[in-house]
């Protein structure tokens, strides 16, 4: 049996699309409690992406598969968006679900949502987000090749020692270990009967497989494929990144920091209520329509940031699917955008926003929208302005409001 060759998209444009017969679990649900970055692990920036976003490049650029993403239960969006900018012309192989209390319960969540056609499927912490393409390549050959289980290994370099408390009480062979690594690869039947049958909680897939009675075998695995677990080796991995694995987009091309973005928002008069613009309530004035209060000098400026640390825009992270933001106001949007870009790595330096409005009138009330502005923005220093636009355009015909914001970010 052989690989079916992954279709390059420069010589093959099938008009029905093969189904995959290789399938990779990425389990990104756990919290990274060790890690300690006041995010889920797989949520934290190594560059101006995640490590998911990291984990998933090397997944994408493997044979052709389908890819299943396991991430935190409130994460499905943001795990959406780094699959959206990974997945390229594989965006349909690709999907999203819910992960569970344990490692194990994330991938059995994984297993679950595998495609009837599979027959191999990889299963990969998102946490070892720097390992090359070759390593799926290995694994899969090696589960082709009629192994029921595969590992990837490296040699053990340390020497080792088995210790009570603080007595070194014999020294190891290390010849006979190997450290594990991920993509652990398995036949689909095995895999699905292993995690069926099992009753305990195990370390890894190769050895719940292994408890089930097969044979797990070991491929060569790769120095960059080590799990980020403690913040020695996120630096690790920050440091590794730009070299190793350079993440192709459209900032690329942009200096690394500074980088601003801008963001603009209009919205009509004729809401229910009060008026909420800038993150104040005008009382007496004509509210705003929208799916939130419609603030759209909040929402420009939510733009303008994510803009900024290239993470897409408010509706990619505040959708009409997103009830919980229906009439929510300034803060509870600049407070979720600011905390959005600290876990991608980046902090704010400044913000500055112009309106353009006949009404309401900012004058007397600019330097409380900055003030209301900021506080929801951690502190950060935001300038407010207004302009009305001398009778022209919708917003001379006092039919809505207009806002134009810019956003300064830096790497963290
Ligand atoms: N994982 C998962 N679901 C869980 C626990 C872990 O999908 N309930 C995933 C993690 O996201 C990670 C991989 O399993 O990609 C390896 O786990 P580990 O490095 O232990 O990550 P965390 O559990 O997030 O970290 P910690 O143990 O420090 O909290
Ligand atoms: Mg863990």
């Amino acid at each position: 049996m052989s690989l079916d060759p992954a279709p390059h998209p420069s010589s093959v444009v099938p008009s029905i699309p093969p189904v995959p017969r290789v399938a990779v679990i990425v389990v990104a649900a756990g919290s990274g409690n060790r890690l300690g970055a006041g995010a889920p692990k797989a949520f934290v920036g190594l560059d101006e992406h995640t490590i998911l976003r990291h984990a998933l490049r090397g997944v994408f650029a493997a044979p052709y598969a389908q890819v299943i993403v396991v991430v935190p239960a409130g994460r499905e969006g943001d795990a959406e968006t780094d699959v959206l900018e990974a997945s390229g012309d594989r965006r349909d192989l690709a999907s999203v679900v819910t992960g569970g209390q344990t490692r194990q319960a994330s991938v059995a969540a994984g297993i679950s949502a595998v495609w009837a056609d599979v027959e191999i499927v990889l299963v990969h912490d998102a946490a070892r987000a720097l390992v090359p393409p070759e390593v799926f390549e290995r694994v899969i050959a090696a589960v082709d090749a009629g192994r029921a289980g595969v590992v990837p290994v490296l040699p053990v370099v340390d020497t080792l020692k088995r210790v009570d408390g603080d007595i070194v009480e014999a020294a190891v062979d290390r010849s006979v270990l190997a450290a594990a690594q991920t993509p652990q690869g398995f036949r689909r039947d095995i895999l699905v009967e292993a995690y069926r049958v099992a009753e305990e909680d195990f370390t890894d897939d190769a050895a719940l497989v292994a408890a089930a009675g097969h044979a797990v075998f070991t491929v060569e695995g790769d120095a960059h494929g080590f799990k980020i677990t403690t913040p020695a080796d996120l630096d690790r991995a920050r440091s590794l990144v730009t070299a190793v694995a350079p993440v192709r987009s459209s900032l690329d091309a942009a200096p690394a920091i500074p980088r601003i973005g801008m963001g603009t928002d209009v919205h009509a008069f004729g809401g229910d209520g009060q008026l909420w613009l800038a993150g104040l309530e005008w009382p007496g004035e004509q509210a705003l329509s929208g799916h939130s209060d419609g603030d759209a000098v909040a929402h420009a400026i939510v733009d303008a940031l994510l803009a900024a640390a290239g993470l897409g825009d408010i509706g990619t992270h505040f959708g009409t699917s997103q009830p919980e933001y229906a009439g929510a106001h300034a803060e509870a949007f600049l407070a979720r955008t600011v905390a959005l870009l600290a876990e991608a790595g980046w902090r704010v330096g400044n913000v500055s926003v112009q309106v353009q409005a006949n009404r309401p009138r900012f004058a007397a009330r600019r330097a409380e929208a900055e003030a209301v502005l900021s506080a929801a923005l951690g502190g950060v220093p935001v300038s407010v302005s207004a302009t009305t636009t001398d009778g022209l355009g919708f917003t001379g015909r006092t039919e809505g409001v207009a806002a134009f914001a810019v956003a300064l970010v830096t790497m963290i």
